[in-house]
């Protein structure tokens, strides 16, 4: 298994989308991770449905979705058919999270589910045998730009644990949040797969510098 860099567009330069799209693509990102947030489930908003099907015009890598929004039933169909590659959905979201999977895998793609850092792995645990990745936020979403939650590397070791253990272990580990050159060593320690980064990405004027950085500090 090998490991990936997902830019959360949410630090992008949102009027130059498409540039800083393709300038991260250049610089080797392995997929893309896009927020979408209601203002209800999250206090921010941004993205929509319509930026998953831009973003599917305008790139080939995989689109990691982030329903950070309430009701996500209502949603999962028109984000799959506007490009999705994986949909994750809180597991405080909707009462039927059982069922959110099971929509998302019969559209055809691939979902996860979502543990805010008060979330206990106990309330997912269901899920292990048909989620293909679970996102393990480090920080509280709805915002780019915080620190890193350093509670959270347990969480990532027991999680790992967990999966090595379970009969159903064929799901990737995904953290979000205040990921930067410190954080992610101990993210993949770990046992993390997947690292978005927004900020520490889209914040510096050397984005090929910085995401070769993260590549290398989690080569596996
Ligand atoms: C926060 C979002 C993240 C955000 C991460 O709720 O889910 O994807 O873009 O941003 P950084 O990497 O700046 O913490
Ligand atoms: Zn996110």
């Amino acid at each position: 298994m090998t490991n990936k860099i997902a830019p959360s567009i949410l630090s992008a330069d949102i009027m130059n989308l498409e540039r800083d799209v393709k300038m991260a693509e250049a610089a080797g990102a392995d997929l893309f991770h896009i927020d979408i947030m209601d203002g209800h489930f999250v206090p921010n908003m941004s993205f929509s449905p319509s930026v998953v099907e831009g973003m599917r015009k305008i790139t080939d890598k995989p689109l990691d979705v982030h329903l950070m929004i309430d009701n996500p039933e209502e949603y999962i169909e028109s984000i799959v058919k506007a490009g999705a590659d994986t949909v994750l959905v809180h597991a405080e979201s909707t009462n039927h999270t059982y069922r959110s999977i099971q929509m998302i895998k019969q559209l055809g793609a691939k979902a996860g589910i979502v543990v805010n850092p008060g979330t206990a792995l106990e309330n997912v645990k269901e899920l292990f045998p048909i989620i293909d990745q679970i996102l393990v936020m480090t920080v509280n979403p709805g915002f780019g730009g915080q620190k890193f939650l350093s509670g959270m590397t347990k969480k990532i070791q027991r999680l790992d644990q967990l999966r090595q253990t379970s009969a159903a272990d064929d799901f990737q580990i995904e953290v979000d949040g205040g990921i930067n050159d410190e954080t992610i060593t101990k993210c993949a320690d770990a046992g993390a797969d997947i690292f978005v980064a927004g900020s520490y990405l889209f914040g510096s004027d050397d984005f090929e510098g910085r995401i070769n950085k993260l590549k290398d500090l989690v080569e596996d």
